[in-house]
């Protein structure tokens, strides 16, 4: 995990900032008995699963699984890193960070805010523009493509003056110099030094994030003329990857989905028929990130696609990626020649909500991009098309869930399901274990290794549980010390806490839940955090303990003994001396089981 401050000044930081009244600034919190509860910001749900625990300062959904301290929950709500989360913490606490090594990243934080305040002053400047009676022509090109005033002051549309450098005065009057004007990239410089507009003559959309900042613009001109849209380049602020176009009014729509277009227009048209659930990528395909971000408020994601963009293989890509984060992913076809703008105004909301429950299942989509590019009405054709079907289905790690594409696929397309069938468990690896079935031997064998991969779960959460205890009740470390040292934790993640917490608890140093949160990485923490909420109530803590760390010695000492038995079975290479040896170790560890 990057850091850049010292263990303490973090610690004060959060300390500095109780996790009721910061959470409390974002959702709705409900007494409930020791602890707070409300809707969790990190997935969409009607009934509060979302606890916040006012004495371990720690928070944690029990739908979703997120938690962590005050840190974790500002990273996530807020979408920031973890340094960017301890300095937002810092400013909130009126806590002021040191100079020296910290100095690059205050400049960065100092440009960034500056940045944010000059895209504001611009987003006035254009709305004025467009009150203004003198250009009453932006507004009624916006009225002519059906957008009510309303609409207009909701989302802060604009309109840009074609004069060449009407904002750099205007902004340059405010006091902002050139430096910074440049990197908002609002402003050129032209090659003999001087100054302009990047956005002139345009019908201008601010691009919002979740907390109303305006991040970037996007520019439409008014005729047929090119480029069509002029955007914000890539600033320190706006970053087109990582953001959508809508999501701070669509995550309020408490959909269970939302979907995703492609343009401007297309947001707002919708949102003036009432569908509000929508985004736009503006023209790019979707992104990791932005599929992580959707993640977070809601349950699917459908995407419409004009029917130009549809089928094509960067599409799919980009499908494909948002499954694999797990992301339940559906495709909507606009009818050739429309988008979601036009249809809409021509059919109506009822039309569009029509489309949107016809939406295709990622498999059927591919299944039908393939169809649609591949002749099969001879008998090579059809071939390749099946095969490459099988492909597609073979993925599928559900059998229930094959079993009925396969059904549907063989109806809509007339090839026999037994075809299908065939060519799709072709391409099925044999799940491990599959021949075991034919002989004993094998069976027993890997019975042998699912039961020890068990026993090495149980041994990992075993070790959280104990760090977990030792965070809650300090004096707890006087019974592990001598008994486990950081090295004998089996976990990789878990041996790296250790050492930190036996260092800090050997020189003395108190440490509490939050931090052994905050030592634990982004998917550690969520784990950490619910045996906190959850498991680590026992009603005596340091019998809970005692047993834990004998747990943990019999684990060392089977699976010592496990690799004795392993080399003396298998070594007609070892003297007597070794052999005897090592059967004179196995006598001790049968003797240290005993006595634990
Ligand atoms: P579209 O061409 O579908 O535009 O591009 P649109 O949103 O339907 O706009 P109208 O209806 O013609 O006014 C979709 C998106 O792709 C990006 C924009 O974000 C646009 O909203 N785009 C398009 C550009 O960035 N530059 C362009 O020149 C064209
Ligand atoms: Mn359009």
């Amino acid at each position: 995990m990057q850091r850049f401050y010292p263990d303490e000044l973090i610690e004060e930081i959060r300390i500095s900032n109780d996790i009721i009244s910061v959470v409390g600034e974002y959702i709705q919190l409900k007494r409930k008995g020791k602890g707070f509860f409300g809707l969790c910001p990190f997935h969409s749900e009607k009934t509060p699963s979302f606890h916040v625990d006012p004495v371990k300062q720690l928070y944690y959904c029990f739908g979703c699984g997120n938690g962590g301290s005050v840190i974790q929950f500002v990273m996530g709500v807020e979408n920031l890193d973890y340094i960017e989360a301890v300095k937002f913490l810092a400013d909130k606490a009126g806590i002021l960070l040191p100079e020296g090594e910290d100095e690059k990243y205050k400049e960065i934080a100092r440009k960034k805010k500056q940045i944010l305040k000059i895209n504001v002053e611009a987003a006035r400047f254009f709305y004025e523009q467009i009150e203004d009676e003198k250009n009453s022509f932006a507004r009624e090109y916006l009225a002519s493509r059906g957008i009510k005033r309303r609409t207009v002051r909701k989302f802060g549309i604009g309109y840009s003056l074609k004069d060449w450098d009407a904002l750099y005065k205007h902004l340059k009057a405010k006091g902002y110099d050139d430096d910074i004007l440049l990197e908002s990239g609002l402003v050129l410089k032209n090659k003999s030094g001087g100054y302009y507009d990047r956005f002139r003559g345009r019908i201008i959309f601010p691009i919002f994030d979740l907390r109303g900042n305006v991040l970037g613009f996007g520019g439409r001109v008014l005729d047929n003329s090119e480029p069509k849209y002029m955007n914000s380049p890539e600033t320190m602020v706006y970053n087109k990857r990582k953001h959508l176009y809508g999501l701070n009014f669509a995550k309020n729509s408490s959909h269970k989905r939302i979907i995703v277009v492609e343009g401007y227009m297309d947001v707002i048209s919708l949102f003036q028929f009432g569908i509000i659930n929508t985004v736009a990528s503006l023209g790019t395909a979707l992104t990791e990130s932005q599929g992580r971000l959707l993640k977070k408020y809601t349950e699917e994601i459908i995407i419409s696609f004009d029917a130009d963009t549809a089928g094509k293989a960067a599409t799919i890509r980009g499908l494909d990626i948002l499954d694999s984060i797990g992301c339940n992913v559906k495709v909507l076809e606009m009818p050739e020649g429309e988008d979601p703008d036009e249809f809409v105004k021509k059919y109506g909301a009822d039309a569009f909500n029509s489309l949107i429950n016809k939406s295709l299942s990622l498999v059927e989509y591919k299944i039908k991009a393939l169809k649609s590019e591949i002749d099969t009405n001879n008998t090579e054709g059809k071939i390749i098309f099946l095969n490459k079907t099988a492909d597609v289905l073979s993925k599928l790690d559900n059998d229930i869930e094959r079993e009925m594409y396969i059904k549907k696929i063989a109806k809509e397309y007339e090839i026999s399901q037994e075809s299908i069938y065939a060519e799709v468990l072709k391409r099925i690896k044999p799940k491990k274990g599959f021949r075991a079935v034919v002989t004993n031997i094998n069976t027993k064998s890997r019975f042998e290794k699912d039961k020890g991969k068990d026993e090495y779960q149980r041994a990992i959460k075993n070790e959280r549980i104990l760090l977990s205890l030792i965070s809650i009740d300090n004096s707890l470390f006087n019974l592990v010390k001598d008994k486990i040292s950081p090295e004998s934790f089996e976990d990789e993640d878990n041996r790296r806490i250790a050492k930190a917490v036996f260092e800090r608890l050997n020189s003395n140093k108190g440490l509490v839940p939050a931090e052994l949160i905050n030592l634990a990485d982004n998917k550690n923490s969520n784990i950490f955090t619910r045996l906190l909420q959850e498991e680590c109530n026992f009603e005596d803590n340091k019998k809970a303990i005692l047993d834990i760390i004998k747990k943990m010695e019999l684990f060392k000492l089977t699976k010592r003994e496990r690799e004795i038995l392993n080399v003396i079975s298998n070594s007609k290479d070892k003297t007597a001396e070794e052999v005897r040896n090592m059967k004179l170790e196995l006598q001790q560890i049968l003797y240290k089981k005993k006595s634990i």
